[in-house]
């Protein structure tokens, strides 16, 4: 029984050390060329490679992150149980990263760097942690993490999901009349949502126009989630105040992209959160554990969902 590894060899090298101590009878590799294809139960990637057909034995695909998306799903076998990475590195990593782009954005920042380079000393009436509303769509492992390590700074907090959820001390709405809500009181909307079909381009015109005038926008989510001219649109007419943008469709952007150079949009290259190798392998082998007991998968995809 093989589990085979795609991805970096430097997290590879920790995933093998974790499979050695904790799962012996498991062979372990990282080289598709001279695996036995016949033998791999297991195979972590992050993209679906074109011979998947190849291990005809596959029990579980396991995504490398977070999303699962960025795997043609149909053409995985049904037999095929896919999974997601449910691991405390990444949620620790997009707690950083969020709270980071939620306090650059209510402490004005992309203005005051854009100050910076034209050489202006001028002051923003600064405005409080209470009267500045967060809105996060999406509650799950990540968007929940969020709000958890949002909470201590005393901004009003709103979450919204597709099925109803409870969280102590937090608004949580669900279904389109919870989004109307929601975009009325936000200020700040935080994009943790899976991509599926039904939250491709969700980031848009219409959506922007929902907000209240000066609200910001922080996009972790997926970058086809977005509608790259209806964010410049919104930023230039004012009716947006700043944005911070981790992901885009494409990934990289081309040279000529109006983000690059906006004064009002903070750019990064997908880096908002990584799997941590150690937590990763131990999330993993835990599954795999859990699977060969009979129990249910922590992180299963459910494919009528998409996410
Ligand atoms: P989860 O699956 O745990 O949570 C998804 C949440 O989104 C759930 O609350 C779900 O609702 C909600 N949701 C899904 N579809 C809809 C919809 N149509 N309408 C309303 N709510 C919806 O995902 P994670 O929190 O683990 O991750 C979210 C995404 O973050 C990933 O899919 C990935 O794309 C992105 N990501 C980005 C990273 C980066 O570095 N930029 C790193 C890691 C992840 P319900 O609760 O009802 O199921
Ligand atoms: C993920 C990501 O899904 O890095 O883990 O985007």
């Amino acid at each position: 029984m093989t589990f085979l590894f795609n991805s970096d060899a430097k997290r590879g090298a920790i995933f093998t050390e974790a499979f050695a101590r904790e799962l012996p009878d498991i062979a372990f590799s990282m080289d598709p060329k001279s695996v036995e294809a016949d033998a791999v139960r297991y195979l972590i990637t992050w993209t679906v490679p074109d011979d998947l057909a190849r291990y005809r034995n596959l029990e579980i695909l396991f995504s490398i992150g977070a999303g699962i998306d960025q795997f043609r799903i149909d053409a995985v076998p049904a037999s095929v149980k896919v999974v997601r990475m449910v691991e405390d590195g990444i949620i620790r990593m997009m707690q950083e990263y969020v709270t980071l782009a939620v306090l650059a954005l209510h402490r004005d920042l992309p203005t005051y760097l854009d100050q910076q380079r034209r050489r202006t000393w001028q002051t923003i009436a600064p405005v409080q942690a209470s009267d500045r509303r967060i809105g996060v769509l999406g509650l799950g492992m990540l968007g929940s993490a969020v709000i958890e390590r949002l909470q201590p700074f005393g901004f009003p907090l709103c979450g919204w999901s597709r099925s109803p959820r409870e969280i102590d001390g937090i608004r949580c709405l669900s279904g389109r009349d919870g989004l109307d809500t929601l975009l009325a009181t936000t200020d700040i909307l935080i994009c943790l949502l899976p991509l599926t079909d039904e939250t491709r381009g969700f980031l848009n015109a219409g959506l922007f126009a929902r907000l209240p005038a000066g609200a910001a926008l922080v996009h972790v989510g997926r970058g086809a989630q977005l509608d790259h001219q209806a964010l410049v649109d919104a930023l230039d007419t004012r009716h947006l105040s700043g944005a911070v943008v981790d992901v885009t469709e494409p990934e990289p952007l081309p040279e000529d992209h109006a983000f690059w150079n906006h004064p009002k949009i903070l750019l990064t290259p997908h880096i908002a959160s990584v799997t941590q190798a150690e937590t990763g392998a131990a999330a993993v082998i835990g599954n795999i554990k859990r699977h060969q007991a009979g129990l249910d998968l922590i992180g299963l995809i459910d494919r009528s969902r998409g996410y």
